[in-house]
């Protein structure tokens, strides 16, 4: 079996496991407790923000722990437009964000705010002189994806930092999801970043695990209300073993990250090498200077997304269609549709996401079973 969907989500490592089962059957006291059952969960709690914190060259206070991707980016959307809202009520975007910022945001125009979303070029890419002629006096958000979870694109984000430095009162949020553990940290913890988004299941954490940085001083409402957890801005008990768990698995994707990349690319090249310049396909993240390591999209005209990932999956290959959130609903890629790529071609991509595990051996495979599908797809494309 070849597990090319890793956007989609990642195996938890046996070893984040275990900590998630010890944590479970030695430390379940609640950290709010005051007896010794809670302050070994309290402990446990801020060593794993410490150890997140230092991973990420921030300070523990900053980091506040979530159930994922999802919530953190309704977190800091949400929260910025309600904490600010005496300020301002416009808030800047892109196009091709993940549907947790997109419907966020939709949800905060129906409430009155106004959204700019920032068009991308035939690259998946925004533009900084878009970003400079969409700022405002009532701009209060700038949320920028670091890359794009559909085709891989990454976005301009230390650009984006140097032109937000000169609107220090701006909030400017990075989701994160997708470009942990890719040889962006730089770029996606620059200094001018003032909340990032980050989900466990994405790097060999358990699902529902997740956190956001939220730079100090910098001050959000937040969403969920009532026990005051973390410093008030997102209350209900802390599931402490899959913190624990989820900051092992951070510390083991950075601890080879640089090793993890070369390879991922390695394997994308070998790939691309493979399928590009045939007929029928399309591929959209081809240039890869400005792409990240381990996602792939590419067409094949003629045959749908669905059929594609079937015909793989038939031989123990698993990809998908553009995203997981699309998937199901059978939608054509909300990313492609921005980048003004026609139906009959956007429903034809699939995407191939590869993590820190994957092989070489395994995109030769790929290879030979690509070729072996693309010659029985014949009849169809024509
Ligand atoms: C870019 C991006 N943002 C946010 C999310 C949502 O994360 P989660 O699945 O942890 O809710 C995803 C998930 O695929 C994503 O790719």
């Amino acid at each position: 079996m070849i597990y090319f969907d890793n956007s989609a989500t990642t195996q938890a490592l046996p070893e984040v496991v275990s900590t998630y089962a010890k944590v479970s059957e030695q430390v379940w006291g609640n950290p709010s407790s005051l007896h010794k059952f809670g302050e070994s969960a309290w402990n446990l709690l801020e060593q794993s923000r410490a150890q997140i914190a230092k991973l990420l060259g921030a300070n523990p206070g900053e980091i506040l722990f979530t159930s994922g991707g999802t919530e953190g980016d309704n977190l800091v959307v949400k929260g910025t437009a309600f904490e600010k809202r005496e300020f301002g009520k416009h808030l800047i975007t892109t196009t091709i964000e993940h549907p947790a910022i997109q419907n966020s945001m939709e949800q905060l125009e129906e409430l009155g705010f106004d959204v700019t979303y920032l068009p991308v070029d035939e690259h998946g890419r925004i533009s900084v002189e878009d970003l400079k002629a969409a700022i405002r006096p009532d701009t209060i958000l700038v949320s920028v994806m670091a890359v794009n979870n559909e085709i891989g694109s990454e976005q301009p984000l230390v650009e984006v930092a140097d032109v937000l430095k000169d609107y220090p009162k701006i909030h400017f949020h990075i989701d994160a999801v997708q470009g942990i553990g890719k040889g962006l940290q730089d770029a996606i913890m620059n200094d001018r970043v003032d909340f990032v988004t980050f989900s466990g299941h994405k790097f060999h954490a358990p699902r529902g695990t997740g956190f956001i940085y939220a730079r100090a001083g910098r001050k959000i409402a937040p969403l969920l209300t009532g026990g005051g957890q973390e410093r008030n801005l997102r209350s209900g008990t802390e599931n402490v073993p899959a913190i624990a768990a989820m900051a092992k698995a951070l510390r083991l994707l950075l601890d080879h990250e640089q090793e993890a990349v070369a390879r991922e690319l390695t394997i994308k090249q070998t790939i691309l090498n493979h399928i590009q310049g045939l007929r029928n396909i399309t591929i959209f993240s081809e240039d890869t200077a400005n792409f990240a390591p381990h996602i792939l999209c590419f067409a094949i005209e003629g045959v749908r997304g669905e059929t594609i990932v079937h015909a793989f999956e038939e031989q123990g290959i698993y990809i998908s269609t553009t995203s997981a959130c699309s998937s199901k609903k059978h939608l054509a890629s909300s990313t492609l549709k921005a980048m003004n790529v026609a139906d009959d071609v956007a429903t034809s991509a699939v995407r191939v996401s590869l993590g820190d595990q994957n092989t070489l051996a395994e995109a030769e495979e790929f290879n030979r079973v690509f070729d072996q599908l693309y010659a029985g797809f014949g009849k169809i494309m024509a």
